[in-house]
C-alpha cells in the first residue's frame, strides 16, 4: 500500500493504478462502517484509493475540530489489511492554500435537516469532495447511507456539475442491538449506550406503521417523536419524513424511497440515524 501527501505525488501514483478506480473519502478514525465501504469499493473497482483528511471547513464554530479523534497508524493498518492500493493524506495547507477563495455551494437540499442545524457544514463538505474528485478522478466514489443528507447533497452536486463518476452508497452498519455505527458512540456511558437504541427503535416503529398501511407524513413523524420522548435519556432535535431527493417534508409518503431521519441527543452526544421506506428498500 502506497501513501502520498501532495497532489503531484497523488497524480503520479494514480497513473500506475488499474482502472476502474474507486475512491473512499474519509476523515480517518476508521470503524467497521468505513471498512464496509472499502470492501464495497474493492468488489466494484480494480484499484482503491482512500483519502484521510479532517476537513476544517465542514466544522462549525461550536464544533471542536481539534477534539476530532485521530489515529493514523491504526487507520493505515486497517486499510492495508483491506487491500487498499493508495492512501492520500493531504495537509490542510495543501487543500486550502493561502488565498483559497472558491467554494461549491449546493443551494436547496443543504438548507434542511442537518444543514439547518449545522449552517455552512455542507458548503465545506461539497467543496472538499469536489476537490477530492478533481484530484483523484475516480470512476466511482463510495459514501455511507448513515449520512443520508450528505449523499443527497453530493449526488445533487455530481448531477449539477457533471462530475464524470458514479456515486455508490453503502448500507448503514449496525451493532447487534440496532445502534448505527459511529465514531461518536464511544462517548456514551453504559446507560446512555442502552438509551441510544431509541433511534433505531423509533425508525422501526415508523416502518411498522407504514407496513400496516399508514401513509400520512404527520402520523409517521408523530410515531417517531413519541418513541423518542418515551426514552428519558434522549432529547430529540428533529425527526423527518422527507422526499429522498429534495428532502422536503412529505404530507403523504412517496411509495418508493421516503427517507425517515432524525437527530437525537443522548447526554451530550448527538446521534443521527435514518431508514428508507419502500418495497425496494
Ligand atoms: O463523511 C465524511 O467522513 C466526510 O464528510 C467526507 C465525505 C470525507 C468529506 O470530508
Amino acid at each position: 500500500m502506497n501513501t502520498v501527501e501532495t497532489i503531484p505525488e497523488l497524480r503520479q501514483a494514480i497513473k500506475q493504478l488499474e482502472r476502474p478506480l474507486g475512491l473512499v473519502p474519509t476523515m480517518g478514525y476508521l470503524h467497521e462502517g468505513h471498512l464496509s465501504l472499502v470492501r464495497l469499493a474493492r468488489e466494484q473497482s480494480a484499484s482503491v484509493v482512500t483519502s484521510i483528511f479532517v476537513n476544517p471547513t465542514q466544522f462549525g464554530p461550536n464544533e471542536d475540530l481539534d477534539a476530532y479523534p485521530r489515529d493514523i497508524p491504526k487507520d493505515l493498518a486497517l486499510l492495508e489489511a483491506e487491500g487498499v492500493d493508495l492512501v492520500w493524506m493531504p495537509s490542510p495547507e495543501i487543500m486550502y492554500p493561502e488565498g483559497f477563495q472558491s467554494w461549491v455551494d449546493v443551494a436547496e437540499v443543504t438548507q434542511v435537516l442537518e444543514g439547518a442545524q449545522r449552517p455552512g457544514h455542507f458548503r465545506g463538505v461539497t467543496t472538499i469532495v469536489a476537490k477530492l474528485f478533481n484530484a483523484v478522478q475516480p470512476d466511482k466514489a463510495f459514501f455511507g447511507q448513515k449520512d443520508a443528507q450528505q449523499v443527497a447533497v453530493i449526488e445533487q452536486m455530481v448531477r449539477d456539475l457533471d462530475f464524470p463518476l458514479e456515486i455508490v452508497v453503502g448500507p448503514i452498519q449496525r451493532e447487534p442491538d440496532g445502534l448505527a455505527l459511529s465514531s461518536r458512540n464511544v462517548y456514551l456511558d453504559i446507560e446512555q449506550r442502552k438509551a441510544a437504541t431509541v433511534l433505531n427503535r423509533a425508525l422501526k416503529a415508523a416502518k411498522a406503521s407504514y407496513e400496516a398501511g399508514e401513509r400520512s407524513g404527520d402520523v409517521i413523524r408523530q410515531t417517531m417523536t413519541k418513541t423518542i420522548q418515551a426514552e428519558p435519556l434522549a432529547k430529540m432535535q428533529y425527526v423527518s419524513c422527507a422526499h429522498p431527493r429534495s428532502l422536503q417534508e412529505l404530507k403523504e409518503i412517496v411509495e418508493d424511497g421516503t427517507l425517515l431521519s432524525m437527530a437525537v441527543f443522548v447526554g451530550k452526544t448527538r446521534l443521527i440515524d435514518n431508514l428508507v421506506l419502500g418495497p425496494n428498500h
